[in-house]
């Protein structure tokens, strides 16, 4: 008899064992790394909570940077020189000392495109390694075609140059009229002759310039296929990145005009160039993006005028896979930081999406600007709100090379990288290096909780304290990593606050 029920036995204990190893396996943080190296996909937008979720179903947060090159060869040199802005291994490596997580990472059109209809690869393919770089360094990458003031004939960048025509507005009305009552001299091409004279014209005033606000208007309506064009540089972004790991989103364009206000000065009303010339664009090009890749969040941005979003919908009328990108900058927003926030998170309600921060000062400044990026930082963590300053090449004294302690500072601050469920509040004091994650634990996410600890900040170590006592498990992932493994012993929803001090 023993010996036919043995087996048997032995089946069923198996059996049990069987039926739990993600738990068991779980508390083994070690082997959990080991068998999910890299970086984690971002998936969604979790539309009740309006935050960016990725492939464990973790809720993410993101600190970072600006890197943006705003004139030929439209990429940042990979070399290290101190007092030039590069991007290269020396940066993404400061990047992650920093503590930082992300780079929004300007994608030129007009490096990318500089004959129309022919993409310019070796271009590509240098942005696609610093892409690889940041991923290497445990940063996400958000590709965005940046402009300002969107083409070199109006004394701006962004777009190529074969886009804007010099026939476009009469010779009486071109560049920069009415901001000067006679426009700038040009050459053939269209371009100021000599292009000294743009230092003569505020830029942010352009906008307001009638050759600036056709080209605009050209471009939302599609003349001569530019939308198309727009839209086709887009798919070829898409196909370049729609499977790398580290990106985090497509960010269509950065600051878009309102469009041609002479034509249509309705346009100047906050909200209304959002759904009257944007949003069309923005579906122009998502629907080009998502002809090669349905996985990628797709970011908009409206108009930097607007107080509350004037968008219909997010682009193709999905929130789970887009994000409002908005920035902040006092002027244009009057109101303080905190309005702000509160106002895009009525846009997040609306929308049915997340927004993220992916613009505000940071850069040295006088005392209110300094206090200003204080509170900045206070107010995005009240509100459970990723950020990306201002930007990169700004930390960094151009005699020394050093990066300024003033920035690093807020650069490093202590934040939840990941939550391993339902993020309730988080905070983190710089006097005294204090950070507090409260989160609502979801049994069904088996990956850990990151709370993100710059080595700069915490040169000492750090305390941590727990609660309910045993309710997860830590571990170090790396140097400025601390992951916490929700114990298998809690099995239902359960209020997790993690306390974090300096010693
Ligand atoms: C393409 O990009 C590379 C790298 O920046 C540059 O050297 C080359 O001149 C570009 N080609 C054209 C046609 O602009
Ligand atoms: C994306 O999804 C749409 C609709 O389901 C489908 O028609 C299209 O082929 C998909 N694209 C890719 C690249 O999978
Ligand atoms: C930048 O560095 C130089 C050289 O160390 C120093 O003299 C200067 O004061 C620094 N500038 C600022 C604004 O800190
Ligand atoms: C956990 O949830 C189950 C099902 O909702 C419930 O029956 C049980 O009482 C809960 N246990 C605890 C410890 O709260």
């Amino acid at each position: 008899m023993a010996m036919l029920f043995t087996p048997i036995a032995a089946a069923s204990l198996l059996a049990v064992v069987g039926t739990q190893p993600t738990g068991v396996f779980a508390q083994d943080a070690e082997g959990w790394y080991k068998a999910h190296p890299g970086m984690s996909r971002i998936k969604d937008v979790n539309q009740d909570t309006h935050q960016i979720v990725d492939e464990f179903g973790r809720t993410r947060f993101f600190h970072g940077t600006n890197v943006v090159m705003k004139e030929p060869p439209w990429h940042r040199p990979l070399e290290w020189v101190p007092g030039v802005s590069s991007f290269g291994e020396q940066d993404v490596q400061n990047l992650h000392d920093l503590g930082l997580n992300i780079v929004r990472l300007g994608h030129s059109w007009a490096g990318a495109e500089p004959v129309r209809g022919e993409y310019n690869q070796t271009f590509l393919d240098i942005m696609k390694k610093q892409t690889k770089m940041a991923e290497d360094h445990g940063l996400y990458v958000l590709v965005d075609v940046h402009q300002d003031c969107l083409a070199r004939q109006f004394c701006g960048n962004g777009v190529p140059d074969w886009f804007a025509k010099k026939d476009w507005v009469s010779s009486g009305k071109m560049y920069p009229f009415p901001l000067k009552t006679t426009p700038f001299p040009v050459d053939e091409n269209g371009f100021r002759s000599p292009q000294s004279l743009c230092g003569s014209v505020d830029w942010a005033l352009s906008y307001t310039s009638v050759a600036l606000g056709n080209a605009f208007g050209r471009l939302y309506n599609n003349y001569d296929g530019l939308g198309d064009a727009f839209a086709a540089y887009w798919k070829k972004l898409a196909s370049e990145y729609g499977k790398t790991t580290n990106v985090v989103g497509y960010n269509l364009l950065n600051e878009p005009w309102v469009g041609d206000t002479w034509a249509d000065p309705t346009l100047l009303v906050p909200g209304v160039a959002d759904h009257k010339v944007l949003e069309g664009l923005w579906n122009r090009a998502a629907k080009q993006i998502r002809t090669v890749d349905n996985d990628t969040l797709i970011w908009f941005e409206g108009a930097t005028l607007d107080v509350l979003s004037g968008f219909n919908n997010v682009p193709l009328g999905d929130g789970s896979k887009s994000v409002h990108s908005f920035h902040y900058y006092n002027p244009p927003q009057l109101g303080s930081i905190s309005t702000t926030l509160s106002n895009r998170h009525k846009d997040n309600e609306r929308l049915r999406t997340a927004g993220v921060l992916t613009e505000l000062t940071f850069w040295m400044g006088d005392e209110k600007q300094m206090q200003g990026l204080a509170d900045a930082m206070s107010a995005t963590d009240a509100n459970m709100v990723s950020w990306i300053g201002w930007a990169y090449e700004n930390l960094y004294n151009g005699t020394s090379g050093q990066p300024y302690p003033e920035l690093a500072k807020h650069y490093s601050r202590s934040y939840p990288a990941a939550v391993a469920g339902t993020p309730k509040s988080f905070s983190f004091a710089d006097s005294s290096a204090t950070f507090k994650l409260q989160f609502t634990s979801d049994p069904n996410i088996q990956a850990p909780t990151e709370i993100i600890l710059p080595p700069s900040t915490f040169p000492n170590g750090y305390s941590v304290q727990v609660s309910p006592d045993g309710s997860v498990l830590q571990y170090a992932v790396d140097k400025r990593t601390l992951a916490f493994f929700t114990s298998t012993s809690i099995k239902n929803a359960t209020d997790i606050t993690i306390t974090i001090t300096r010693k």
